[in-house]
């Protein structure tokens, strides 16, 4: 009996030291955004920082991120890298830079709207067109192929590509036309690869982030509109809780399916 309790205090002592417990502690997992030097991808740049993620934190100029740097300089884990989600070289030196490291969730955050005059039909900018489908459609297809493998061997193993209810088919009433084909066609790219990559156990998801205050809406104001840090919270809400099964499924910021 004298033994058994003795073993207890050893037990109880071991347990509660830091030391132990730091080196029974995962390290913490990694999150790669794209597009996070603004808007919803640096509200979830900050968000996943406060919630103690390794954070990637991408964007095109990393110079003139001022915001993502006072972000950084407050969480020691979130890193800055320069990837332009249509330059290829951008993405693939992050991509070989961090190649023993693994990603837990990719997020394709980054995303153009072509603007509102551009795209109403019998005066389309075809250039512009081009132009949203190489960010909004092959940028995240781009970044997919390039970090496959950092996905496949990380724990979570999540590539999430945030796409816009305006991608929507179903819902569809007119206008918006180069946004939301790009969306569109991001919405299939997603669903049809989270079939390629089932047996890897892969999730490839989509998200719209809700409508939410940034540029991209060129000074739109509606009382029912998010806040970024709203829709990222609310973003990680969705992202933390999709299960194999729904892998491919489209999903708003409140977790509702979203109709094709
Ligand atoms: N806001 C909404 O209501 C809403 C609704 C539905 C979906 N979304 C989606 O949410 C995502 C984020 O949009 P947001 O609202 O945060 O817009 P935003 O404030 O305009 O931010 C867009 C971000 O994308 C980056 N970006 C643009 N082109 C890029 C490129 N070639 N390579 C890398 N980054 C690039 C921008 O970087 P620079 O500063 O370098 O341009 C910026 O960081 C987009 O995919 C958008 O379609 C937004």
């Amino acid at each position: 009996m004298k033994k058994f309790a003795y073993l207890l205090c050893i037990l109880v002592a071991i347990n509660n030291s830091p030391l132990l417990a730091n080196s029974l502690k995962q390290d913490p997992a990694t999150v790669l955004i794209t597009g996070s030097n603004r808007g919803i991808g640096l509200a979830l740049a900050e968000h996943y920082a406060k919630e103690g993620w390794k954070v990637i934190a991408t964007c095109r100029k990393p110079n003139q991120a001022v915001k993502l740097k006072t972000i950084a300089d407050k969480h020691p884990l979130v890193m800055i890298e320069e990837i332009d989600v249509t330059n290829i070289e951008t993405i693939n030196k992050v991509a070989n830079k961090y190649q023993d490291s693994t990603i837990d969730v990719l997020i394709n955050n980054a995303g153009i709207s072509g603007g509102f005059t551009n795209q109403v039909f019998g005066n389309f900018d075809y250039s512009i067109f081009e132009r949203v489908i190489d960010v909004n459609t092959f940028g995240p297809a781009r970044m997919a192929e390039a970090f496959l493998d950092h996905v496949a061997a990380s724990r979570q193993k999540k590539i999430i590509n945030i796409t816009s209810t305006q991608g929507s088919i179903a819902r569809t009433r007119g206008g918006q036309y180069f946004y939301k084909a790009s969306k569109a066609a991001l919405n299939m790219i997603t669903k049809n690869l989270s079939q390629d990559l089932k047996s890897r156990k892969i999730i490839v998801g989509l998200i719209s982030p809700g409508w939410v205050i940034t540029d991209i809406v060129e000074g739109f104001k509606d009382p029912r509109m998010l806040k970024p840090e709203e829709s990222a919270y609310l973003v990680d809400k969705v992202i933390d809780s999709y299960t194999p099964d729904q892998s491919g499924y489209f999903f708003d910021e409140t977790g509702t399916v979203v109709p094709w």
